[in-house]
């Protein structure tokens, strides 16, 4: 059994027996099994930086193991990963003791968890401070590698990784590197020579590359033919772990801090005064730290930063809740390897691993032909995933993932599960190698791969499957927007042979409806309703309905700016929508090769004669933001990207796609890549979304 296969087991017993009442033959039989493989884990995680689970994967099974040795405690051996903090220091690096071991944090999975540590920090609190409610700070938990800095009469002594919490590396010249790491704190003396920083002191953060920074870094090793780093967490250990500094200064690595450690002189008494401290002799703190009173607006924040996760330019795995008064703290003290004071309220994970049971493909509106992985369910931040995106032939065929693979699945937002990679180790030699296939599987017609595109299509005009999806496509909210009109009816729609084509949904009887399964006299009604009401929908909508490739939201609201009729619209050349600030020639000729299609003319046609609008008289923006131009990039969560154009659009602004001395402000959403960097060199003003939303609102 290899050690993935080794873990599943693992995995399938865990579950099925809870920890915390577990009987002894069941803990004696479980504890040793799970220390072994999260050594293991460890291991590869932490030294190796080749980890084979994901980090929640472990972390559940650490935390079983953790109940375990609590039900019984003398279960419990010294080599057990519950009782250090991380992995061991590598050999090559000099080895560094850390005067005050840096501790680990203890894991809330949910709100409850975080509840129920604060009930507890309270009742101890008690016993010396009476009926207190203790004040708490919120501060996200920056997913990279925790550094131990010494400063020595205000200059970097040592900087050391954590390594197992008691003994780390000394990796004070890779450190140095680190543009965010302050090498001198000022120091400013009185009349007797009193520095007013202590004489010698520990600043503990953790050093990380920024999301967009990694997306580079991995671009140029690419290029380079290196290997490329899985996360930006990993890029950080190994670019800090490298024995040659220049190496290292080439990496684009960051820091924060969030506390300080061992000191020798007066420090203030609260976190929050001691971030502020930190942050006023020259560290890079957390700007989304806060204060609660109490423990329930503190948990709404923790809640918050689930969903807002992605606004950040870094990767954070949860939040961390402490007890903002140091003496609190200290009275609070710390179990094994955690400190009672604080805890990380970690969010679901949203990576898993799971078998590629197969791979099967999918015809589109436009007879796209997309190949999707059927997995084995798992859940994944939350949520059961049974499907991922592969993308195309060409993903699959350059990551070598084949069916009966176990494979990395990873869920971002709302964006659609992918198929990230193969895990290599757990191959067993029956993995099947998958290949596009030839013919389309609606309607076997053969497919082409169209040039300089990776993607397969089927060109029949006769597919029924594509039919099927272009018919939900045009029901769809955003399109013509018919309630009662999904994927399931579109199936029987077009199955029972009642809508051929897209005007028959306007000749749709009652009769015809009723003799539909499922269908009685009000739901058939509700539906024609629907039906009608949606003849009236404005042109941009039916333009974007109709899944003209190219013609999406926004371009159909872009191409009624100009255009006001369809017939306007049908007569148009490549020079004149061309002419349409936003429209390029790939779009052009699309839609004049669409309208030059005798089908589609019959197509409007029919619409129009069964009473279907085909106008719209836009009012265009003149008004506030004129003159000004906007990029959005990256992805948006406050709205979507099509709403913020056509909002900015009605205010008068230009929306452009790419990035000039010309563009005067540069949106940037989660994940903006390229476009944020060229808005950097260039010097335009850079906004996040909530800024846009404070503009658009004003
Ligand atoms: S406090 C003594 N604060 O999370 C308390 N840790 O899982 C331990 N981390 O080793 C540190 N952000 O590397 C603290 N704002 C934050 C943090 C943070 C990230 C890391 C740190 C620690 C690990 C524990």
């Amino acid at each position: 059994m290899n050690l993935v296969e080794a873990t599943r087991a693992l995995q399938r017993r865990v579950r099925d027996t809870d920890a915390d009442n577990i009987d002894r033959p069941g803990a004696v039989d479980l504890a040793p099994a799970l220390r072994e493989l999260l050594q293991i884990h460890a291991h590869r995680y932490y030294v190796l930086d080749d980890p084979v689970v994901a980090d929640a994967e472990y972390d559940k099974l650490l935390n079983y193991l953790e109940r375990i040795e609590q039900r019984f405690p003398d279960l419990r051996t010294p080599d057990s990963p519950t009782q250090r903090v991380g992995g061991p220091a590598l050999d090559r690096f000099e080895k560094v003791t850390h005067p005050d071991p840096l501790l680990s944090l203890s894991n809330a999975f949910d709100e409850a968890g975080v509840h129920t540590w604060y009930e507890r920090c309270r009742k101890t609190l008690a016993g010396s401070f009476g009926d207190v409610v203790p004040t708490l700070t919120v501060e996200p938990k920056v997913d990279g590698l925790a550094l131990a800095l010494t400063y020595v009469n205000g200059l970097l002594d040592v900087g050391a990784t954590r390594g197992d919490g008691r003994v780390g590396e000394n990796i004070t010249a890779n450190v140095r590197t680190i543009a965010s790491v302050p090498l001198r704190i000022p120091v400013n003396r009185d009349e007797l020579g009193k520095a007013d920083v202590p004489g010698a002191f520990e600043v503990r953060g953790e050093a990380y590359i920024k999301k967009s920074d990694f997306r580079a870094q991995n671009e140029r090793l690419a290029e380079l033919g290196q290997k490329v780093f899985a996360n930006p967490r990993n890029a950080a250990a190994g670019s800090l772990r490298q024995l040659d500094p220049n190496a290292v200064a080439e990496r684009p690595l960051s820091f924060m801090a969030y506390s300080i450690g061992p000191a020798t002189g007066d420090l203030p008494d609260s976190q929050i005064q001691r971030l502020q401290w930190l942050k006023q002799v020259g560290f890079p703190i957390s700007e989304h730290v806060k204060m609660y009173e109490g423990v329930e607006d503190a948990v709404a924040y923790c809640r918050r930063w689930t969903d807002a996760r992605d606004e950040l330019d870094y990767e954070i795995d949860g939040v961390v809740l402490k007890i903002d008064n140091i003496e609190y703290q200290d009275a609070l003290g710390a179990v094994s390897n955690a400190p009672r004071w604080a805890i990380a309220y970690k969010f679901p994970a949203r990576e898993s691993t799971t078998t590629l049971v197969n791979i099967v493909v999918n015809v589109g509106r436009t007879g796209m032909i997309k190949p999707e992985a059927v997995l084995e369910p798992v859940e994944i931040g939350g949520v059961t995933v049974s499907q991922a995106t592969l993308h195309n032939e060409d993903y699959v065929v350059s990551r070598d993932i084949r069916i009966g693979d176990t494979v990395a699945v990873k869920r971002a937002g709302d964006v659609i599960p992918q198929v990230v990679k193969p895990i290599l180790d757990a191959r067993t030699g029956d993995e099947l190698v998958w290949r596009m296939p030839q013919y389309c599987p609606a309607c076997q017609t053969k497919l082409v791969r169209l040039p300089d595109e990776a993607d397969y299509y089927c060109m029949s005009a006769d597919c029924p499957e594509q039919f099927i999806r272009l018919l939900e496509h045009f029901a769809a909210r955003g399109a013509m927007d018919i309630e009662g009109l999904g994927s399931k009816l579109a199936v029987t729609l077009a199955e029972a042979g009642l809508v051929q084509h897209l005007p028959d949904i306007y000749r749709l009887t009652r009769d015809d409806l009723l003799q539909l399964e499922g269908f009685a006299d009000k739901k058939a009604d509700k539906l024609l309703q629907g039906i009608s009401a949606s003849k009236k929908q404005p042109l941009s909508r039916l333009l974007f309905a109709l899944g003209i490739r190219h013609v999406g939201k926004t371009t159909a609201e872009l191409l009624v700016t100009r255009f006001h009729t369809m017939h306007e619209l049908a007569s148009a050349s490549v020079e004149d929508l061309t002419a349409i600030d936003g429209i390029g020639v790939v779009i052009a000729e699309s839609i004049v090769d669409w309208f030059a299609i005798d089908k589609n003319v019959e197509l409007i046609r029919n619409l129009e004669e069964l009473g279907v609008n085909l106008e719209e008289h836009q009012a265009t923006g003149n008004g506030r933001l004129a003159g000004l131009t906007f990029v959005l990039t990256g992805s948006l969560s406050l709205f979507t990207r099509e709403e913020a154009t056509l909002r900015l659009q009605a205010l008068g602004a230009r929306v452009t796609s790419s990035v000039s001395k010309k563009t005067d402000y540069v949106v940037a959403g989660e994940n903006a890549g390229s476009k944020k960097d060229k808005a950097v060199e260039l010097g335009v003003k850079i906004l996040n979304e909530q800024k846009l939303l404070e503009i658009l609102d004003a």
